[in-house]
């Protein structure tokens, strides 16, 4: 039986990994650089400074900026970003999540945040979730982002566990890589297409009941 579920913010509790597709949009067209969804999947799950450092690939914009404008490119964004999601408030939890972890408190499995977000304990305390979390990952204390396994490993930690205890929840796929390379047992919120054919996977966070986590954790474990 696992003893807990590390969870990716931004896509998996709620919708803001819209905002953060809009405010990488309107920052790209700033700059000249066009994005779409598709090229969007890559910057899911990836930290501020490796997105634009990807954005600007894309754009074939890498050697244009100084180190100094690179900061204040990546300190732009999260200013639309900031903007954008004052307005969260509890009626944005995405569906069947309240349900998911009221029960898993009751079961006593620990529930630790991995999000790559430096917005995520702002993001908790916006949809009242900050109680429900027994642990919380900080970004900046990992030296590699998603999908380097770090992060996940250190909200494992931080709840007294191992990764390999753990579930992980994610919808990007550099969080997927990030979960399996942790040893935590990964579950996407997405398409196979973007995901892979791999893993266990559900179209709507409604589907993530406790007993589908069991399922899936008695299933990978036989
Ligand atoms: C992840 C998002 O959760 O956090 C990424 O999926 C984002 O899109 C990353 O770039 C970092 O977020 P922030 O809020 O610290 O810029
Ligand atoms: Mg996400």
């Amino acid at each position: 039986m696992f003893k807990g579920v590390l969870f990716d913010l931004d896509g998996v509790l709620t919708d803001t990994a819209e905002y953060h597709y809009q405010a990488w949009q309107r920052l790209g067209k700033e700059i000249g650089i066009t994005i779409d969804r598709a090229f969007n999947e890559e910057l899911k799950g990836v930290s501020r400074e490796d997105s634009l450092t990807l954005l600007l690939a894309h754009g074939g914009k890498t050697n244009d900026f100084t180190s100094e404008q690179f900061a204040e490119l990546a300190k732009r964004k999260n200013e639309y970003y900031v903007e954008m999601i004052q307005q969260v408030s509890p009626k944005d939890v995405y569906p069947g999540i309240l349900a998911l972890l009221q029960d898993l408190k009751k079961q006593g499995i620990k529930i630790s945040l991995a999000s790559a977000s430096k917005n995520g304990p702002f993001l908790l305390e916006k949809m009242a979730l900050m109680p429900y979390f027994d642990g919380i990952a900080d970004p900046s204390a990992v030296a590699k982002g998603k999908p380097a396994p770090e992060i996940f490993q250190l909200a494992a930690k931080n709840v007294g566990l191992t990764a390999a205890e753990c579930i992980g929840i994610e919808d990007a796929k550099a969080g997927i890589q990030a979960i399996i390379a942790s040893c935590a047992l990964p579950i996407g919120v997405g398409r196979s297409e973007d995901l892979g054919t791999d893993i266990a996977l559900v179209a709507s966070t409604k589907e993530l009941t406790l007993d589908f986590l069991l399922s899936v954790w008695q299933s990978a474990k036989v």
